[in-house]
């Protein structure tokens, strides 16, 4: 649940100097990891709980990330996304192997879906397959067989042939607000070094954690 408080709050802390430094800290090492050859540097994995507690994971792309937070796309209708209704917390985690002999990220907080104005610019941007696919896969649902997914396919091409496709309304952008951001820098022949920052109360801080 959004309230006035935690909304206030949340805004001070985009100002706030420790969280800028975290986050520009993670994009400095995104922009590394990008240079690096990292097959896919922006790709992460993202743990939600369902409404009774059982965890699961999966991987999603890391599509923006700014001071609010950090974006992905996804259905509305899948099963992360009934986990999100449930509990509106997750947890991110993103390896670049290419980096500082390992670089690990790991960003948690509540998220909440982005504005659906983000979503659309974001979706007309995509390749029209991709487009295609969004409307034609009703994710983490059973699929009979892939020839049930291509006549849905066939069907969403027909009804939109020689148009554009709009954003269907079961897809579009979650915002993970970060409250926590650890990053870990491997070493090769010493002990590895964590570096926390959290936000306690209103403020960030941050400190080293034992490996
Ligand atoms: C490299 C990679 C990138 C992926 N990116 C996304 C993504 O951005 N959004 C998404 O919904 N699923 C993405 N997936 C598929 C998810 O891992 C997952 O199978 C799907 O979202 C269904 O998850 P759910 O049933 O837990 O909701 C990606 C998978 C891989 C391997």
């Amino acid at each position: 649940m959004t309230s006035a408080t935690s909304d206030n709050e949340s805004k001070a802390s985009y100002t706030d100097p420790v969280y800028r430094e975290a986050l520009a800290r993670f994009r400095e090492l995104l922009s590394e990891a990008r240079a690096s050859g990292e097959p896919e540097p922006t790709a992460m994995t993202l743990a939600t709980a369902a409404a009774d507690g059982r965890i699961s994971a999966r991987i999603v792309l890391l599509k923006a990330v700014d001071e609010r937070g950090f974006v992905f796309y996804t259905n509305y209708e899948s099963a992360k996304a009934e986990q999100l209704t449930a509990h509106a917390n997750a947890a991110l985690c993103i390896l670049w192997k290419m980096l500082h002999d390992v670089v690990q990220v790991r960003v948690e907080g509540a998220v909440e879906k982005i504005a659906a104005a983000e979503s659309d610019t974001y979706f007309a941007s995509r390749q029209r397959d991709s487009q295609i696919g969004a409307w034609a896969s009703r994710q983490s649902q059973t699929l009979r067989n892939r020839t049930d997914l291509e006549a849905r396919i066939a069907e969403f091409e027909q009804r939109f042939a020689g148009g554009d496709v709009p954003r269907p309304p079961h897809w579009g952008g979650y915002r993970l607000r970060p409250d926590m951001i650890e990053l870990w820098f491997g070493q090769r022949a010493r002990l590895h070094e964590r570096l926390r920052y959290e936000r306690v109360g209103g403020a960030w801080g941050k400190r080293l954690l034992q490996p």
